[in-house]
């Protein structure tokens, strides 16, 4: 009986959610659609606790909520969505949940590579890659080589990936060129930094959104979010759906961009 009250409530809410997507969907501006969009997929490991579950469990549920993500992107016609998948810092959690975040990536790229690719999109991961542990860089090495060709949607994936870790690597290979003498340091300019990303030749994310209440940057592309609108919802990754993300981009469609000029 408890389980029948439960699956009640369980599917009402997800109805309503269906419904309140598709009211979102009527008023949005598809002329005014972000060209990118990044975001920080916080949450997992409370959503987990909430539930009495171990964190692996939260990590698993998020890849559901990236999935639900990534296809709107795809009917909308987003170009870029960047997804913060295990940051530079994230080594310093246990043992255990490394390797299952690493385990559940390999599983995740075998499991919806070819859907992916189907959908036409294009796996791209960024971050220091080389220093993935090899069944991961392999998983990698495979998507990318599958979606290369594709035109729809680039998902970044940041894995290994450090803001200041990333506009290290752009002054080392730009100091590597004044080092050989090919460029001089006054020629160096905000577009050649843009180029030497990893992100180069992407738009910058024009709507950052960020789960779970935390409000930070926590090192995700420093350079590129310069003026990138910021959306915060105090729901947990997991939890996160389409009618989140058609919420963030109402509300983002609102905003003014001044982009540090005059209106
Ligand atoms: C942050 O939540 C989340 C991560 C460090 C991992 C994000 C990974 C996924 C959503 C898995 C799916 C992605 C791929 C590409 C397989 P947290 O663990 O810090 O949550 P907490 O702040 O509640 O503890």
């Amino acid at each position: 009986m408890i389980k029948k009250i439960f699956d009640f409530f369980r599917h009402k809410k997800k109805s309503d959610q269906v419904l309140e997507a598709q009211e979102l969907l009527k008023v949005i501006d598809k002329q005014k659609l972000p060209r990118h969009i990044a975001i920080i997929m916080d949450g997992n490991g409370r959503w987990a606790q909430r539930r009495g579950m171990p964190r692996a469990s939260g990590h698993r549920a998020g890849t559901e909520a990236l999935r639900d993500v990534i296809k709107l992107c795809c009917e909308l016609n987003i170009q870029v969505l960047t997804v913060y998948a295990f940051s530079t810092e994230n080594w310093k959690r246990p043992k255990d949940e490394v390797n299952i975040l690493m385990a559940l990536l390999v599983e995740y790229l075998n499991k919806e590579k070819n859907e992916l690719h189907q959908n036409g999109v294009r796996i791209n991961p960024i971050g220091r890659l080389e220093e993935l542990p090899q069944p991961a860089l392999d998983a990698l090495i495979k998507a990318v080589e599958l979606t290369r060709e594709n035109k729809n949607l680039i998902l970044n994936v940041a894995l290994n990936y450090g803001g200041r870790t990333e506009i290290i690597d752009v002054i080392r290979a730009i100091a590597a060129d004044v080092e050989k003498g090919s460029l001089k340091a006054n020629q160096i300019d905000a577009s050649m930094v843009s180029e030497h990303l990893y992100t180069a030749g992407q738009p910058d994310p024009d709507l950052l959104i960020r789960p779970s209440a935390d409000s930070r940057i926590s090192n995700f592309l420093l350079w590129q979010l310069a003026y990138t609108e910021f959306w915060f919802t105090s729901t947990l990754w997991p939890d996160f759906r389409r009618a989140h993300l058609l919420q963030a981009l109402v509300d983002f469609q609102r905003r003014e961009r001044r982009f540090g000029g005059l209106k």
